[in-house]
C-alpha cells in the first residue's frame, strides 16, 4: 500500500465515513464535456473508495449521490443520473456480494422512477446477509426531508397512543431517522472545494469532523481518502469538554 496509508492508525479508524461526492459537472465542463460525462466518471471513484473503505475495515460508508433538491436539475441530467444509477447497480451487485458488502439506501424512494426502485430493492435483497462494509447510498435524500418525516411519524405514534410525549428523547428521535441502524459519522468529506453541508445528514453530523478538499469527485481516489483519514486522526474530538478531560487527566 501507499505511503499515506501507512500514516493511518488502523486502530483509530472512523467507524462511519460520509461523503458529499461533489464536482462531477465542473470536472466534465473543464474538459469541454457534458455534465453526464462527469457523473459517468464519478462511478469509477465510487468503486475505488468503496474498495478502499472495505480494505481498511471501515464499517459504514454513506455516499450522498442525489439530493431532494437535485430533482430540480434539467430533465436530461436527472434522467441520465437515474439510468446511470440503475446500470451501475446492475453491474456492481455481484462484486458487492463477493466483497461481503451490504447495500442500504436512505432517502425518499417514492420519488424514484419505478424501474430504479425495483433495481435497488433487488440489490438490497441480494446483499442483505453480507456482514462486511455497510454501503449506504443517500438517494433522493435531504436532512430536512428526513427530519420532517421523523416528526410526522412520531406525531402518528403519539396520536395512536403508542407513544407518550414524555417518552420522546434523543434515542426515540434517532429511531425515526433513516439512519436508525447506523452510528453517526465521525468523518464527513466534501469534494470539489465547496464548504457547505447542502442538506446532508443535518442531525447526524452534529459532532462529525468535517474535511474539505478541492479535488473534484471524479479525481478522488484511495490516496485522497487516506489523507482525509490521517487529517481526522490528527484532530482532538472534545464533544464540548476540555482537552484535559479528553486526554484522561483527572480534572476536578
Ligand atoms: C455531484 O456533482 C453529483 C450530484 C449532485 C448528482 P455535481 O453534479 O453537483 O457537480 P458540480 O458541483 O456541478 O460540479
Ligand atoms: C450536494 O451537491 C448533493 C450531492 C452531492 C448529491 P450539490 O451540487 O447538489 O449541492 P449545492 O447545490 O452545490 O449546494
Ligand atoms: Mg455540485
Amino acid at each position: 500500500m501507499s505511503s499515506v496509508s501507512e500514516k493511518i492508525d488502523k486502530n483509530r479508524l472512523p467507524r462511519h465515513i460520509a461523503i458529499i461526492m461533489d464536482g462531477n459537472g465542473r470536472w466534465a465542463k473543464e474538459k469541454g464535456e457534458d455534465r453526464l460525462f462527469g457523473h459517468f466518471h464519478g462511478v469509477e471513484s465510487v468503486r475505488n473508495i468503496v474498495e478502499g473503505c472495505a480494505e481498511l475495515g471501515v464499517e459504514y460508508l454513506t455516499l450522498y449521490a442525489f439530493s431532494t433538491e437535485n430533482w430540480d436539475r434539467p430533465e436530461y441530467e436527472v434522467v441520465g443520473l437515474m439510468e446511470l444509477l440503475v446500470s451501475t447497480i446492475r453491474k456492481e451487485v455481484d462484486s458487492l456480494n463477493k466483497n461481503n458488502i451490504r447495500l442500504h439506501v436512505i432517502g425518499d424512494m417514492s420519488m424514484l422512477p419505478e424501474y430504479a426502485r425495483n433495481e435497488l430493492n433487488e440489490a438490497l435483497d441480494i446483499t442483505k446477509n453480507n456482514t462486511g462494509l455497510n454501503l449506504i447510498m443517500a438517494l433522493s435524500y435531504s436532512g430536512r426531508w428526513e427530519l420532517l418525516n421523523a416528526v410526522k411519524n412520531i406525531a402518528w405514534e403519539v396520536k395512536n397512543g403508542r407513544l407518550n410525549i414524555e417518552e420522546i428523547n434523543q434515542n426515540i428521535l434517532q429511531k425515526f431517522l433513516c439512519t436508525s441502524g447506523f452510528p453517526d459519522p465521525e468523518l464527513m468529506i466534501r469534494t470539489s472545494g465547496e464548504y457547505r453541508i447542502s442538506n446532508f445528514l443535518l442531525y447526524q453530523l452534529a459532532y462529525a469532523e468535517l474535511y474539505f478538499t478541492n479535488v473534484r469527485w471524479p479525481d478522488f481516489r484511495k490516496e485522497n481518502l487516506y489523507e482525509a483519514i490521517a487529517d481526522y486522526q490528527s484532530r482532538e474530538r472534545r464533544f464540548g469538554k476540555i482537552s484535559e478531560q479528553v486526554e484522561g487527566n483527572e480534572v476536578v
